[in-house]
């Protein structure tokens, strides 16, 4: 496996100066460049592959930039606005591009399972829970919204018109077709995902929990090694993992 050169930017940030530490730290890959928000482009030295961790307006600079130099570009920044997902859009027919607001593989995984699962179990209704940190500003997670998007896929629903969240009040029965989805806040957990797949006499539970923030980090580099060796287009996560 050759040495794979990454930019970074947002290196400044939490999540950036995660992945810049780990690509620095691992053999197989090397740090080319570390892009500040003024310098998004100057010299990416040699990099074949960019991360980006800034924000909507960071993403749609960057993704035009990746485009005009052949760099493949994995998105970890969320909350993209129509700018950024009309650069992307753009980007990915010259380049690779994988936009991943959650880069945790056990979430990857547990996506791939749940298609199973819902597969198999066509009447069961689908409830969604997740658990984070007091300081997290948005609910439901990005994440428990990705979940419940891959579900309304499956269940031939659309979204994200299928998703109630919460539920409070005189709201009378469960109806079908609906998924529900719970925001759970408080102490310091990283992330916690369930999915419920619950029939009239069973329920199947798909459960993740992100121990720390590495979680983050392995499946970036996942993400970097894999987007290297693919051709324009538009990929996932769980298209880099293993069969
Ligand atoms: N995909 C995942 O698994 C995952 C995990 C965690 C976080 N995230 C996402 O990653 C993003 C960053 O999160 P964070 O916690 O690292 O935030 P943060 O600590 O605030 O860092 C943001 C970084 O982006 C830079 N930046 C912001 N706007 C920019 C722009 N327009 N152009 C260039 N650089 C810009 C900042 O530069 P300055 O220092 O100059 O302000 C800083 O380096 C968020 O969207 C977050 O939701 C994703």
């Amino acid at each position: 496996m050759s040495v794979l050169p990454v930019a970074v930017a947002g290196a400044t940030g939490r999540m950036g100066g995660r992945v810049a530490r780990a690509v620095e730290a691992d053999a197989d890959f090397r740090l080319a460049a570390s892009l500040s928000r003024d310098r998004l482009g100057g010299d990416w030295n040699g990099a074949r592959v960019l991360a980006d961790f800034t924000s909507p307006a960071g993403t749609a600079a960057l993704a035009a930039l990746a485009a005009e130099r052949r760099v493949a570009l994995l998105v970890g920044t969320t909350g993209l606005d129509m700018d950024a997902r009309a650069a992307l859009d753009a980007a990915a027919s010259k380049v690779a591009v994988m936009v991943a607001p959650n880069l945790s593989p056990g979430i990857a995984a547990l996506g791939r399972a749940l298609k199973v699962v819902l597969a198999a179990l066509p009447g069961y209704d689908v409830e969604i829970v997740e658990r984070h940190h007091r300081a997290k500003a948005d609910a439901p997670s990005g994440t428990a919204l990705a979940l419940g998007a891959i579900a309304a896929a499956a269940r031939g629903l659309p979204w994200p018109d299928a998703g109630r969240a919460g539920r409070s009040g005189a709201v009378g029965p469960r109806p079908d077709g609906e998924i529900g989805l719970h925001a759970v806040r408080g102490g310091a957990w990283v992330g916690e995902h369930a999915v419920l797949v619950a029939g009239p006499h069973e329920t199947v539970e798909l459960h993740h929990v992100a121990h720390d923030r590495d979680a983050f980090t392995a499946g970036a580099l996942l993400a970097l090694r894999f987007l290297a060796g693919a051709g324009p287009g538009r990929y996932t996560l769980e298209d880099a993992l293993g069969p």
